[in-house]
């Protein structure tokens, strides 16, 4: 069904397929399997399948797991995997070694990141956040201060017009997005940072839609915190484990609630009482799910000996090209490009408002165009620079002006919602 329906969609012309022709990056898609007739623009929900992760994992289950047993803690370097996996995710976020680990979800992250900045910055009581934010954020956040006493939530688009100006004396973190999830309007890191800084409190930034498709420079920003996924331009799987940095400074005075045996300075001691690891260990609580962890080195090593800002580049030109292809179709339609068009402000996503936005997605997915929809109204389209080439942005951009010219969307059964939108 979807090779007929690519069909459909026409061929790209002949600019576009020079321009996949002249792509620097076009070699990387061979990292990746996508599964034939798809155009992927979930990737920032899930990744695709790096081709090297289906050893990776056969080997961790075959011969870690089922022939070294326990000795694959030491001799298959398990227990280490947190620091070395966090070290090269470090250096796509620009942290310098031994501030990031692999562990646990984001929302653990959160709670752990948020938790730790409030305890560094005491007498403060306030953390501010947006009203935007991807829920998770919101609701641990909700769960710190009502553990707090005399503590609030405030909220930008709430409480306040921009994050600036909610910052008071007695803000002790901001918990923000680089990237929007619905909008994909990107945060200039360094320069809200300083803000923040200016105002006395600490940052967590949450990279869950940046990590893996621009330049992020934590440690060169000053950021205190960070958090973020590895399943979405990472591609690292379903669920896989999360990161978490904490800027070396902060290390030696962090306490974070979640004190298991994997955070403890000595955990093999089997201490009575808990002692923190001196470095940023001690973010860890207990055991990992190594078999997860074992996909990442795949998703990791299908980017990380490519320059980011060839990545970015690549993600800008292929941004500009669906909103160019797809706005006269959007006007004519009542749909609205949310996205920003400045390069500054714009993430690796197009998201477009539409009220009969989830049918629109439904349309395209059974054309063989994966997008995703966000509630109430957002259709949104991620794109990876690493497995997409400019005739799949053309694919992409004519079978969505075809279901909105024609009102595909509109046949019975394409608005039912399923779970997971
Ligand atoms: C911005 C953001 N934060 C957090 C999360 C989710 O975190 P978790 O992996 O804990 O479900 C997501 C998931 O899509 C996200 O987009």
């Amino acid at each position: 069904m979807n090779r007929v329906a690519v069909a459909q969609a026409g061929e790209a012309p002949d600019d576009i397929g020079r321009r996949d022709a002249a792509d620097p990056l076009g070699y990387l898609r061979g990292r990746f399997h996508m599964p034939e007739g798809i155009v992927y623009l979930a990737g920032n929900s899930l990744g695709p399948a790096p081709v090297a992760v289906f050893a990776d994992i056969d080997t961790a289950v075959r011969e870690e797991w089922a022939e070294g047993l326990i000795r694959s803690w030491n001799d298959a370097g398990w227990f280490s995997l947190v620091d070395t996996l966090g070290d090269r995710i470090g250096v796509l976020t620009g942290a310098a070694p031994g501030q990031t680990v692999v562990c646990d979800s984001t929302s653990i992250n959160v709670y752990k990141a948020l938790k730790a900045a409030v305890s560094l910055n005491p007498g403060r009581t306030a953390i501010v956040a947006e009203a935007g934010s991807f829920p998770t954020d919101l609701y641990v956040a909700e769960g710190v201060v009502s553990g707090l006493p005399g503590a609030r939530l405030l909220l930008e688009g709430r409480d306040g017009g921009s994050i600036e100006s909610l910052l008071g004396s007695d803000t002790a973190v901001v918990l923000v997005n680089h990237v929007d999830y619905k909008t994909g309007e990107l945060r200039d890191m360094g320069e809200l940072t300083r803000r923040i800084h200016a105002a006395g409190a600490l940052v967590v930034w949450d990279l869950c839609h940046s990590v893996g498709v621009m330049e992020i420079e934590l440690d060169a920003a000053a950021a205190d915190f960070a958090v973020g996924c590895t399943y979405k331009y990472l591609n690292c799987g379903p669920g896989s484990p999360s990161f978490i940095y904490a800027a070396r400074r902060h290390h030696a005075r962090i306490s974070q609630p979640l004190s298991g045996w994997w955070g403890h300075a000595a955990p093999f001691s089997f201490e009575t009482g808990y002692r923190p690891d001196a470095g940023i260990r001690r973010m860890l609580c207990g055991t990992q799910p190594i078999l997860s962890l074992r996909g990442l080195n795949a998703g990791l090593a299908a980017i990380e000996d490519v320059a980011m800002a060839d990545i970015r580049a690549k993600s800008l030109a292929m941004t500009d090209l669906f909103i160019e292809l797809v706005e006269d179709s959007c006007r004519a339609n009542g749909a609205t490009i949310a996205t920003p068009r400045d390069y500054d402000r714009r993430g690796s996503q197009v998201s477009i408002v539409f009220e009969g936005g989830y049918a629109v997605v439904q349309a395209l997915i059974a054309r063989g165009i994966i997008g995703d929809f966000r509630a109430p109204d957002i259709m949104r389209f991620g794109f990876a620079p690493a497995y997409l080439g400019f005739a799949d942005v053309w694919r992409a951009a004519d079978a969505f002006n075809d279901v909105m010219a024609t009102g595909a969307w509109k046949a019975s059964g394409l608005s039912t919602r399923r779970a997971v939108t």
